[in-house]
């Protein structure tokens, strides 16, 4: 399984923080925010990693990481999104890259307590289709959010403004080949962006989408708020641990 994490943006929502540098380059506690998806999915087992960043200080991402040392690994890759078409066109441009494998993809914001290596094994068994991963929030209504039936995911809305549940879906996806094929079909929503959320809902579409309910805490850190709240989570506990 091929890794992607998405580090691309202009980050407007933690100006002037993001005047001058990508905001997966700031401090998260003490390392740089685009350190934890690396090793979320290193210590997943998975290491053939793409980078796809895009905006200001793209350059930046080669000399802090190399070809990856500090994670144990020999070899990163690395992408560039023009603009901001969102979260699905930066991982259909990982298109050739991927292949015929399937991909794990990670935005490159979102910090989890607990290391996600079983829900990468349950999705290898799965052997198709794709897996979303869930956590309940007191604020909905900033994320993806998951309707359930039973055992079952049965629409995603994206932001809604009176959300179905309390179950924001997480920025770490799985997916079978078939995902840059769904891409290609995507139009842009309101906000001008191919929409993640437009990918999953054709999953569920087909019958073939799972979901786990992640264990732990998970932050974004997109806002001033959920900044300061991922360095003070993994300041008490650190992240990624292995239970
Ligand atoms: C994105 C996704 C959303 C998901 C969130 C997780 O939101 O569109 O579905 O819940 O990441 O962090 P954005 O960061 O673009 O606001």
């Amino acid at each position: 399984m091929k890794g992607v994490i998405l580090a691309g943006g202009l980050g407007t929502r933690l100006y002037p923080l993001t005047k001058i540098t990508n905001k997966h380059l700031l401090p998260i506690y003490d390392r740089p925010m685009i350190y934890y998806p690396i090793e979320a999915l290193v210590k997943a087992g998975i290491t053939d990693i793409m980078i796809v960043t895009g905006g200001k200080k793209s350059g930046d991402f080669l000399s802090l990481l190399g070809n990856g040392s500090d994670f144990g690994l020999k070899h990163l890759n690395y992408t560039y999104q023009k603009g901001e078409g969102g979260i699905a066109e930066a991982l259909g441009l990982c298109k050739h890259w991927v292949g015929d494998d399937s991909v794990c993809v990670v935005l490159g914001d979102n910090i989890i307590e607990w290391n996600i290596a079983r829900a990468v094994r349950n999705f290898e068994e799965q052997g198709q289709g794709a897996k979303i991963m869930l956590h309940e929030v007191h604020d909905p209504e900033r994320f993806g959010v998951a309707e359930l039936h039973g055992d079952k995911v049965v629409s995603i809305e994206e932001k809604p403004k009176s959300p179905r549940s309390n179950k924001a879906v997480i920025g770490i996806y799985l997916y079978d080949r078939r995902v840059f094929d769904v891409i290609r079909t995507l139009e842009p929503s309101d906000r001008g962006e191919l929409e993640i959320t437009d990918v999953n809902n054709w999953y569920i579409t087909d019958g073939s989408m799972t979901y786990e309910v992640l264990e732990g805490w998970w932050t974004d850190a997109g806002t001033f708020d959920s900044l300061l709240k991922a360095s003070q989570l993994v300041a008490q506990g650190g992240a990624n641990k292995t239970s």
